[in-house]
């Protein structure tokens, strides 16, 4: 399947403007998940054949691969993922305000390296549209867990961030299971600001407040909060976050989101500003939740993604500590079979390794010594 995609629709998609054709994907997506029988198609097509359990935040989910924040910003594909296979599906991000994003083009491909640069700057209909749009989901019976990444409305300033934040995720809170505070997107000025010091206590708490108070409401247990982090930090301002996530008892956290470096400055969409994902961000995003991973003892739960284009490229990730995955620009290039290839992958790394499950692959690469 993917071989026949990359022959067919990489040439067409070479010749279409990055963000129309993702805009056409999705919509074919939605009216094919729309259809008892072309659902089932989807799923003969694109589902794993086995599953690859794993339990995460006490979710449990059927194999670890998701599908990456921006994908879906308005969630209008619920029920797309998981007919094609998904473990599950992170739609935003999501502001508390509705906003246009940056001016069009802002989205741009490089087939070369499989290489995308965005500077989409939160496009959505806001929280309390994409509440209403989520809310019509509890008609169909949801297969697999649905999360949320919160970003900052452009117009809110920085003081007032963890308002922002808290307010869409008490809107969303009875239709998502588990929610990923974005401090890291590259195009909101002054967004990834807010991954250090005061700011991100503030908004944790803010967000764990909301979160505490809407299970109350709702006789339900608190939902998981994860924190998506940069791959330009530091290893000393990456370790502060930690400090922070941890003493805060944040969840998880989501390594990485896109990178401002570029693998060179010759090739046109390099030259174009935003962040890079794909293929470039491999190794980056890999050397990130190895650190992570050895810095908490494997005790923080991490999300990897960046750059998985291939089922060697999430297995490094497993090995490096992280024990769920997702992936954005691997889908651009490799198409929807690429769910499929990863699992059955995993399943055959762990059975010519001498780990019997994926929790004991966990982050074998890693000496925690
Ligand atoms: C067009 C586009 C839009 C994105 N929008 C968001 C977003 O709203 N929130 C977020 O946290 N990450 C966003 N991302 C980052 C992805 O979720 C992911 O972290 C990054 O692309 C690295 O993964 P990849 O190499 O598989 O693409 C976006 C990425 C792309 C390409």
């Amino acid at each position: 399947m993917g071989r026949i995609f990359r022959l067919i629709s990489r040439p067409l998609l070479a010749v279409q403007d990055s963000e129309k054709a993702h805009g056409r994907s999705l919509l074919i997506l939605k009216i094919l998940s729309s259809n008892p029988l072309t659902r089932f198609i989807l799923r003969t097509l694109y589902k794993p054949n086995h599953n690859l359990p794993i339990t995460r935040f006490g979710i449990n989910f059927q194999h670890p691969f998701g599908i990456a924040a921006g994908m879906d910003k308005r969630a209008e594909a619920l029920r797309g993922w998981e007919s094609i296979g998904l473990g599950f599906s992170e739609i935003g991000g999501v502001t508390m305000l509705e906003q246009e994003g940056n001016q069009k083009p802002r989205m741009f491909r490089n087939g070369k390296d499989r290489a995308l640069v965005n500077r989409m700057g939160f496009n959505n209909p806001g929280s309390e549209k994409v509440a209403l749009r989520l809310k019509k989901s509890r008609k169909f019976n949801r297969q697999i867990p649905v999360w949320a990444n919160l970003g900052k409305s452009k117009l809110t300033p920085l003081s007032e961030a963890k308002d922002d934040y808290a307010t869409t995720l008490r809107r969303l809170w009875r239709d998502v299971d588990v929610f990923v505070i974005n401090v890291s997107s590259p195009n909101t000025p002054g967004l990834r600001e807010l991954q250090h010091g005061d700011y991100l206590t503030s908004i944790i708490n803010e967000c764990i407040s909301e979160n505490l108070k809407s299970a109350d409401m709702y006789g339900a247990e608190s939902k998981p909060i994860l924190i998506k982090i940069a791959p330009d930090l530091s290893f000393s301002e990456l370790e502060q976050i930690l400090d922070i996530a941890l003493s805060e008892q944040i969840d998880g956290i989501v390594a990485t989101n896109t990178t401002l470096e570029r693998p060179n400055d010759v090739d046109k969409t390099y030259r174009e500003s935003g962040g890079c994902s794909g293929a470039p961000l491999t190794t980056r995003s890999t050397e990130l939740i190895h650190h992570i991973f050895k810095y908490t003892k494997g005790e923080l739960p991490i999300v990897g993604v960046g750059g998985i284009m291939s089922s060697e490229d999430a297995w490094e990730k497993i090995i490096n500590g992280a024990s769920l995955l997702q992936a954005y620009a691997g889908f651009v290039f490799e198409g929807p079979g690429l769910t499929k290839e990863i699992v059955n992958g995993l399943r055959k790394k762990l059975q010519n390794s001498e780990y019997k499950t994926l929790e004991d692959a966990i982050g074998s690469s890693v000496s925690l010594e």
